[in-house]
């Protein structure tokens, strides 16, 4: 009776954890990827180019680019069989869940070739998923909306590949705009890795335990399809719809204001960045010039983002609670532009982080003294007590 749980300090958790990847510093809008910021890399670099920096720490040559990317477009198809996961799918359902199933699969398929412990089979395993997501993500959509799968090219580059795969269809001719494909990449490398946020920290936990890469990552899109996380690239463009116009704003201001509403600005606010998202600056250039390019650039839901964003960027109450637009806010506007659906936002969110997650999956592994995670709680229960018969409650 009376016995009192007490915390152990000397308990040391496994719920933090050292990396050399990302850096940031949430109250200077500052993002470090390796050292080089999010901005130079989005306008100077290009996604494979960003891939490689992730997992190996250092820019590429000339020559371990070429052999980088060789690799990599060498792979993009997946096994014939696999084809099969989709079917098992009804047509409506969301992509994220097509895509958490079939990377799960992919274990089926590669794990028992996957040693973890061998660090040349963890490099294959790496370079097989950041191949490979764009080709599942592309087969998602085509299979949602009742279209022919399309292959992978390999005459075309990462970005240009994927918005084949989803718009090109046998019946005509498809050639891929190189200002879009600019636009896709940059997105991609805006989203492909942000230290240790939920999803990430989701594939070191699953990792930490040994379990194959391929489960592990398909862990890490489970957590990044809440709204809360990578959905909300999803949520925030709906949100503009829902909004409409741009004298709707003030009502949906005062509900984000209201703490018994539930609604939360969809794309504003972050756990880490009480300043700007630096990827989201990069963002809305990217916005602007996609829409000129499609020649939407007086889109409404644009117009709606502007305003919103300007009087959030305003407001006492935000400016009080440190609420900046983060990466979600414009994305969405860009996809939706592009031709794609809301439903295939997070999906690219998730290819595009695939790269920061086995960069994470592959930097834990290096730790020999690697335990499995154990997070540590604060036991808030019941005392002891001992057990009582039905008949004595
Ligand atoms: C991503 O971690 C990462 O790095 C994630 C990510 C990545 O690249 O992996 O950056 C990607 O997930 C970006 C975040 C996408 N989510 C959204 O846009 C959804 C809307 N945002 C919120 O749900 C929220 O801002 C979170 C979840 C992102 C953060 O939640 P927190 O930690 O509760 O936010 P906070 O501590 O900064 O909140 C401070 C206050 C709170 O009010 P009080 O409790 O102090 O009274 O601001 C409020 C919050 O209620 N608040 C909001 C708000 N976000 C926070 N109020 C209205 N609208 C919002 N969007």
């Amino acid at each position: 009776q009376g016995h009192v749980f007490t915390y152990d300090p000397g308990f040391t958790s496994t719920a933090s954890c050292d990396s050399t990847i990302t850096y940031i510093d949430g109250d200077e809008g500052v993002l470090l990827h390796r050292g080089y910021p999010i901005d130079q890399l989005a306008s100077q670099s290009h996604y494979l180019e960003v891939c490689y920096l992730l997992m190996y720490g250092e820019l590429p040559t000339a020559a371990q680019l070429e052999a980088f990317e060789t690799t990599i477009t060498r792979h993009t198809m997946i096994h014939e069989q696999m084809h099969n996961f989709f079917r098992g799918f009804r047509r409506d359902a969301h992509p994220m869940a097509t895509m958490v199933g079939v990377v799960g699969a992919m274990s089926a398929f590669y794990h028992d070739s996957t040693d973890v412990n061998d660090q040349k089979q963890r490099e294959i395993a790496a370079h097989r998923l950041i191949a490979k997501m764009p080709t599942i993500a592309a087969m998602a959509y085509k299979y949602s909306i009742g279209q022919p799968f399309v292959y992978p090219r390999n005459d075309l580059d990462y970005a240009a590949n994927f918005l084949h795969m989803c718009f090109s269809v046998p019946a005509e001719k498809y050639n891929v705009d190189p200002i879009l494909a600019r636009a896709m990449d940059r997105i991609f490398t805006l989203h492909a890795d942000h230290e240790q946020n939920a999803s990430t920290s989701t594939v070191r936990l699953a990792s930490s335990s040994g379990a194959n890469p391929f489960a592990c990552i398909a862990a890490g899109i489970a957590c990044l399809w809440g709204p809360a996380h990578g959905g909300a690239n999803q949520a925030c463009l709906e949100m503009l719809k829902e909004i409409g116009t741009v004298d709707r704003i003030p009502e949906f201001i005062a509900r984000a204001k209201d703490k018994n509403d539930p609604f939360r600005l969809m794309g504003f606010g972050h756990r880490v960045y009480k300043n700007m998202d630096p990827r989201a600056t990069v963002m809305k250039e990217s916005a602007d010039e996609v829409l000129e390019l499609l020649g939407v650039e007086n889109n409404p839901l644009l117009q709606v983002a502007k305003e919103l964003e300007h009087i959030a960027l305003n407001d006492p109450y935000f400016i009080e609670k440190k609420l900046f637009p983060n990466v979600d806010f414009y994305s969405g506007i860009i996809l939706e532009a592009m031709g794609f659906p809301t439903s295939m936002f997070t999906p690219i969110f998730a290819l595009s982080r695939t790269v920061g997650w086995i960069s994470q999956w592959k930097e834990q592994f290096a730790d020999p003294q690697m335990k499995i995670g154990r997070p540590r709680q604060l036991y808030l229960g019941s005392t002891y007590r001992d057990y009582v018969d039905v008949e004595n409650r």
